[in-house]
């Protein structure tokens, strides 16, 4: 990404990523490689550094988000292992890499990415410990603890990720598609920015105008994450191509064909940049992060 601000975010995060990967003891230890395996392996870090510009926009200290920047990377990261999955969509490479499960095998995979997961929700709750007597600091932690729980739960990314294997191969309809990827990938984004503009101290106003924003932006990465599938370079996306189709997954190509996938993406894009037009040079952040990924399919 080439936005200033999203380099400075990202080197925070990455400077900061494996300091909350716990302390284990030797016996198991492959739990910890593990983990950080997949932790390192890069990837766009979109999640993390959303946080942080929507706590940066809402006037918070990047300090205060760094925490829950790490953990939503973390249960991104275990969101990853567990998708690629032989149960579920069966890849052998993730971020340039081979896939966790090929590496270290289906019963470790499965056990770092639930690790991943709960070390996320240590790690937030042990930062909570820094505010016990600063009740609004606190609010806004408690707050944007909530919203990854349920960006990442049974609202959000899982109930996304089930109505994704129960379709593949079936005729869908386009109200299921929607549901799938507002579900199992938008749900993260949003996530990301509302838990971010809490711990920033965002109002009404600021927080709905965000979600409106996270909401286009989540939809329109996985249409741009669909069509990569078709027409992707995997060396530069670091997984393999055409698998959605192998899988008859529910995706935009395959409902509406490439042409009108890219006229949504598009669609979405420009919305997305209308929601946040009132914060004109302020919210330039968000609206060159939408634009570049966008342009991914370029
Ligand atoms: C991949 O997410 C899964 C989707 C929701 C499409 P990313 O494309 O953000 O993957 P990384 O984190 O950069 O590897
Ligand atoms: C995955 O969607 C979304 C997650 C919740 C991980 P995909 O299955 O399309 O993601 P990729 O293409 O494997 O990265
Ligand atoms: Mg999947
Ligand atoms: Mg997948
Ligand atoms: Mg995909």
């Amino acid at each position: 990404m080439k936005n200033p601000d999203y380099k400075r975010y990202l080197e925070l995060v990455e400077m900061h990523m494996v300091d909350i990967l716990p302390d284990v003891d030797p016996k198991s230890l492959t739990l910890y490689e593990s983990m950080k395996y997949s932790l390192v392996a890069g990837g766009k870090r979109l999640r993390p550094c959303l946080l942080m510009g929507a706590c940066e926009f809402a006037g918070g200290e990047l300090q205060a988000a760094l925490p829950y920047a790490c953990a939503i990377e973390y249960v991104h990261t275990y969101s990853l292992i567990h998708d690629d999955l032989p149960c579920m969509d069966d890849d052998e490479y993730r971020r340039g890499k081979l896939t966790n499960h090929m590496v270290f095998g289906d019963d470790i995979a499965t056990l770092a990415g639930d690790g991943l997961l709960s070390t996320a929700f240590e790690s937030m709750t042990k930062d909570l410990f820094l505010y016990f007597d600063n009740e609004t600091q606190l609010k806004r932690r408690i707050r944007a603890i909530y919203e990854i729980a349920k960006g990442c739960g049974c609202q959000g990314m899982l109930a996304g990720q089930t109505a994704d294997v129960e379709n593949e191969g079936k005729q869908g309809s386009t109200e299921m598609l929607d549901y799938i990827h507002l579900n199992k990938t938008a749900a993260m984004i949003v996530a990301a920015v509302r838990a971010g503009a809490h711990i920033g101290g965002a109002d009404d106003k600021m927080l709905q105008d965000l979600t409106d924003y996270a909401e286009d932006l989540g939809l329109a990465f996985q249409i741009v994450d669909d069509i990569l599938d078709v027409v992707g370079n995997e060396e530069e996306l670091g997984k393999k191509t055409g698998v959605d189709s192998v899988l008859g997954k529910m995706t935009y190509p395959a409902i509406y064909g490439l042409d009108a996938s890219y006229a949504r993406v598009k669609e979405l894009t420009e919305h997305a940049l209308e929601v946040m037009s009132p914060y004109y040079d302020n919210a330039e952040f968000f609206n060159d992060l939408v634009v570049e990924l966008a342009d991914r399919t370029k």
